[in-house]
């Protein structure tokens, strides 16, 4: 017998099996505790109400109850009835597996990947949501446009030609759930229309190859030197993944010349490129390096993510597709982001606080930037810092043959930091250097000294 029961605002699946109905009940409400199912300090509803609901005796919940507070995960007290005792807190669930998780507990983070959590502009985000959630027409709330919301669009379009330099339609922009999901979606297409390999940088973030191998497609390293990508040689790919306005996490930038050749390949062989602008915003001393798209849309699907700007729990991200490929995009990718959200990030970026925010932003993280360089010149001057003209990471050039012990050291100074060696496609043809790529955004303000101190003490 499997019944939904809804009382006291509790609403929760049983199922008592069994011999008897209850030992049943008895095993079925023993379960919900331990796995949680019902939290500590839950009130249950009376055992008359129960059996209603279940349409068993009175008598049966009742015995069920008395024998769950014989065992102690049950307390039952006149006047506050029963309730899930405090002391049946179930240990709480294993962590899934996730490549972004910290192991251990260690307290400082300068993983590369997240800007400063603490400083999401909560107050701004809840104005712009109140003010688009107003203005929103009733239609808005429906299935929608696969490509995502028009006013997003149309807002994201202004922006990234603006900012970026994007050749950008509304009609040719796709909202997605993040640059991942993005990446993902046009490994599918591509691998649907017989694509085979995705050629990418040497260094890169191996959860994106992951995607890429997923959807089907072989990924082969770019060939590197000390200029950096040589995007134009991808062999036979059918597809380029580059990070041109800002390699991660080497974190230069793509040359002009590697630029202009790539395009022009692309344009003769019919290689798309992918262009991960993950955090262009970001630069301090150098010029702006505008999007790639801008030189040939049609060969270039431009990719930009919420996620460094703002915050990744947002899951915001969006891309601008060649004509030719919009309609597989659209109808391979099924729906997209919560209307809320879109419209919220819509009103954001048109009412000028994404502006506002993320030149808050730019100057905090180069404040960062420069007190790691003054830190690392006074205690560790045989570390070289390299990739900090933009972004919100740093690689820091260690003594040959030191990476892993510094790494090791770290944690033991309560850090939690990235060597180079794991960015490195496992079939890169290039001579392994000894550095470590950190994300000197990550910690929260209060937290940012004291972390950038563990890392002056686990140098060499
Ligand atoms: C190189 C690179 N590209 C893209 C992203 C953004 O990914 P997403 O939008 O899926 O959070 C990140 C974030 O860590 C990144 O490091």
């Amino acid at each position: 017998m499997a019944e939904r029961w809804a009382t006291f605002g509790i609403d929760l699946h049983l199922d008592p099996t069994g011999p008897g109905l209850r030992r049943g009940l008895t095993d079925a409400l023993r379960e919900a505790v331990r796995t949680g199912r019902l939290a500590p300090g839950t009130r249950l509803p009376s055992s008359r109400s129960l059996a209603a609901d279940l349409g068993i005796a009175r008598n049966t919940v009742a015995d069920a109850y008395a024998d769950l507070v014989a065992e102690g995960r049950l307390t039952a007290r006149q006047g506050s009835g029963t309730r899930v005792a405090d002391r049946a807190a179930p240990a709480p669930p294993a962590a899934a597996p996730s490549p972004r998780r910290t192991p251990g507990r260690l307290p400082y983070s300068l993983v590369p990947g997240t800007p400063d959590l603490s400083s999401f502009p909560r107050a701004e985000w809840l104005r712009a949501t109140r003010r688009a959630l107003a203005a929103a027409p009733h239609d808005a709330f429906g299935y929608g446009d696969p490509r995502g919301r028009p006013e997003l669009r149309t807002a994201l379009a202004d922006y990234l030609a603006r900012v970026r330099g994007v050749r950008a339609d509304p009609e040719h922009l796709v909202v997605r759930p993040g640059f991942a999901d993005g990446l993902r979606l046009l490994c599918e297409v591509l691998r649907a229309r017989g694509a085979r390999t995705l050629a990418v940088e040497s260094y890169g973030l191996d959860v994106h190859r992951d995607l890429a191998t997923r959807a089907g497609l072989h990924t082969t390293p770019l060939p590197h030197d000390a200029l950096g990508t040589r995007a134009q040689e991808p062999g036979t790919a059918d597809a380029v993944l580059l990070s041109p306005a800002h390699q991660f996490p080497l974190g230069g930038a793509l040359l002009p010349e590697r630029r202009a050749a790539v395009v022009d390949l692309a344009r003769r062989t019919g290689t798309l490129i992918l262009e991960d602008d993950y955090d262009g915003e970001f630069r301090y001393d150098r010029q702006p390096v505008g999007a790639l798209q801008d030189l040939d849309p049609d060969h270039v699907v431009y990719l930009g993510t919420a996620s460094k700007s703002l915050a990744p729990g947002l899951r915001l991200g969006w891309m601008v597709v060649p004509p030719s490929l919009l309609p597989a995009v659209t109808e391979h990718g099924g729906l997209t982001v919560g209307v809320v959200e879109q419209l919220t990030l819509a009103e954001f970026l048109t009412s000028g606080a994404y502006d506002r925010h993320v030149r808050a932003a730019r100057l905090r993280y180069r404040r960062r930037r420069d007190a790691l360089v003054r830190a690392l010149a006074e205690r560790a001057p045989d570390v070289q810092v390299t990739g900090i003209a933009a972004g919100l990471h740093a690689v820091l050039r260690l003594p040959p043959g030191t990476e892993r012990s510094v790494v090791q050291a770290a944690t033991w100074h309560g850090l939690l930091v990235h060597g180079l060696s794991r960015f490195r496609h496992p079939d890169a043809d290039v001579t392994p250097s000894d550095a470590l790529v950190v994300g000197y955004a990550t910690p929260p303000d209060h937290a940012w000294a004291a972390t950038l101190e563990a890392l002056c003490r686990a140098l060499p």
